[in-house]
């Protein structure tokens, strides 16, 4: 089997409209998003917040790369940072075709820590905090899902 990679990426939403219109696209992104990657053995996680997205893709080599380049060339974002790749021992989102978060869910406080505007600006850090929260929430959930 190919060598497990990841990318995790920041960017600046080029959405333009109002946050309904924002929610909507990024329903629509999703939806697409989780069809390739199951088809493509591609996990990861998606954080939508302060006008920015950050992204952990993670799967063979040739399929992250592959989907990461389609994602370099939507225009519905911008100002795409790498904030770390590389290969992987393990999946962190191993059930996931894309999880994602925002704003709301996340908590108010904890997202304006989190600061991905001022990330893009210094263009530094950032890999690892990403990837930490979108674990947490993914841990949660998974911990809902199993209480049911
Ligand atoms: C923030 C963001 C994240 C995205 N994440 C993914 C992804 O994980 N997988 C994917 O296939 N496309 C993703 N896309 C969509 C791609 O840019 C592209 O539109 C899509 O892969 C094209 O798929 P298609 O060739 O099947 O139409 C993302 C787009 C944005 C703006």
């Amino acid at each position: 089997m190919s060598e497990l990679y990841q990318v995790i990426y920041c960017s600046r939403n080029r959405i333009p409209g109002a946050p309904d219109t924002v929610s909507e696209n990024i329903g629509g992104i999703l939806a697409r998003s989780r069809e390739n990657n199951a088809r493509d053995g591609v996990t990861g996680g998606l954080l939508f917040s302060d006008g920015c997205f950050a992204q952990v893709l993670e799967g063979p080599m040739e399929a992250v790369t592959a989907a990461f380049e389609r994602i370099q060339c939507d225009e519905r974002h911008g100002e795409i940072v790498v904030l770390q790749s590389g290969p992987i021992a393990e999946r962190h989102f191993a059930d996931w075709s894309m999880a994602f978060t925002g704003t709301r869910a996340l908590g108010a406080g904890k997202v304006a820590g989190l600061g991905l505007s001022d990330t893009l600006t210094t263009r530094s850090g950032g890999g690892d905090t990403v990837l930490g929260l979108l674990r947490s929430v993914v841990v949660r959930e998974t911990e809902w899902l199993e209480s049911v």
